[in-house]
């Protein structure tokens, strides 16, 4: 008989382990519907950005200003309808849109460095239907002026906020760019996250030397990249048992999901992969996730789940600094 790929993640039942995690795909309900037809079991919407909120409501309200001084001619400023819908008007459209199209979990993401106003949003994409929030806590700490308590602090901030707007699970998406990062993981619980996902990817600028500017790039990941997600869900996972952990950033093939499963992930998240070959990627990561289950004689995702967490290895030092020397000494290139 086949392994049962049924899951739970954020409270919600899932077909399998696999979900397509935030890209812009996921705001087109035709792709929408076709990565879940290729056997997404849930489908996360690219986050809408605190910047573009605060721009649009900056722009706004300076219009508005303006209008003030020429009422006569104020009626002339009104745009038309679609026009005046806001960005947050938009996003909720889409979820709506997304949710009437498909039967999977569909989960909101909310990308903020600020606690700022999130309530407001958070509350209307919950309305609209979504199944659970993802809050995205990208920032890049480039203040000298500010010490990594503050940084954290205000982070832990913009999860209670949300976490206090809403009545469905929160899920915390982070860098691993923390110095204490188990510390900050449990502070992020404590703080109202349901779950954590782990990792954000971080995109780093690049320099182009013929006209000498800051050019943005965005180079899709590949399974060595999983290795980092995977040590901390290891590290994590027997630390906050009930916690909902989602790898994202690396999982490009069934056995890159059964890693992330037996080191105690509840799901791991594809992007790269659907980027690069289309929604068939989500079925042959399945079919190979399956496979590899069968093969081994698996009866559910649920009994490889944990099963190489840090509690539950024979060595868990691997997972820590002594694995560091171990893996320089294992080096078996040529050495000129
Ligand atoms: C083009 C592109 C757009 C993305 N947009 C978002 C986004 O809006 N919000 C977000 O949280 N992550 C976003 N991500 C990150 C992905 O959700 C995912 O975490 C990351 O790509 C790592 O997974 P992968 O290795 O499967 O690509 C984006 C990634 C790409 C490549």
């Amino acid at each position: 008989m086949s392994a049962d790929l049924r899951s739970r993640y954020l409270g919600l039942e899932l077909t399998s382990p696999v979900v397509a995690s935030a890209s812009p795909l996921n705001e087109h309900v035709d792709s929408v519907k076709a990565v879940v037809d290729a056997g997404a079991a849930a489908v996360v919407m690219p986050s809408l950005f605190e910047e573009e909120v605060v721009a649009e409501q900056l722009g706004l309200h300076d219009a508005l200003a303006a209008g003030t001084d020429h009422v006569s001619e104020a009626l002339d400023y009104f745009p038309d309808l679609p026009e005046l819908l806001t960005v947050a008007d938009r996003y909720v459209r889409t979820l709506e849109a997304l949710k009437a199209a498909v039967d999977v979990p569909v989960l909101a993401s909310l990308n903020a460095a600020h606690a700022g106003s999130w309530e407001r949003y958070a509350t209307r994409l919950v309305d609209a239907g979504a199944d659970a929030i993802e809050l995205n806590l990208y920032s890049v700490a480039a203040d000298p002026m500010r010490s990594a308590a503050d940084v954290e602090a205000e982070k832990l901030a913009a999860i209670a906020t949300v976490r206090a707007a809403v009545r469905v699970p929160v899920a915390v998406k982070l860098s691993p760019f923390f110095s204490s990062f188990a510390h900050f993981a449990h502070e992020a619980v404590d703080a109202g996250a349901d779950g954590l996902v782990l990792f954000n990817r971080f995109y780093q600028p690049d320099i182009e030397l013929d006209t000498m500017e800051v050019v943005p790039r965005v180079d899709l990941s590949s399974s060595v990249e999983l290795r980092l997600p995977l040590r901390w869900i290891a590290i994590l996972r027997p630390l906050l048992p009930s916690v909902s952990l989602a790898a994202t950033t690396g999982v490009h093939t069934g056995h890159d999901v059964a890693k992330a499963l037996a080191v105690g992930a509840d799901v791991a998240m594809v992007t790269s992969a659907i980027l690069r070959e289309g929604p068939g990627a989500v079925t042959r990561i399945l079919a190979g996730l399956q496979h590899w289950l069968d093969e081994h004689d698996y009866d559910s995702v649920g009994q490889l789940r944990g099963s190489m967490s840090y509690a539950a290895t024979d060595d868990p030092t691997a997972f820590e600094r002594a694995n560091y020397r171990r893996v320089l000494h294992s080096w078996s290139g040529p050495v000129t």
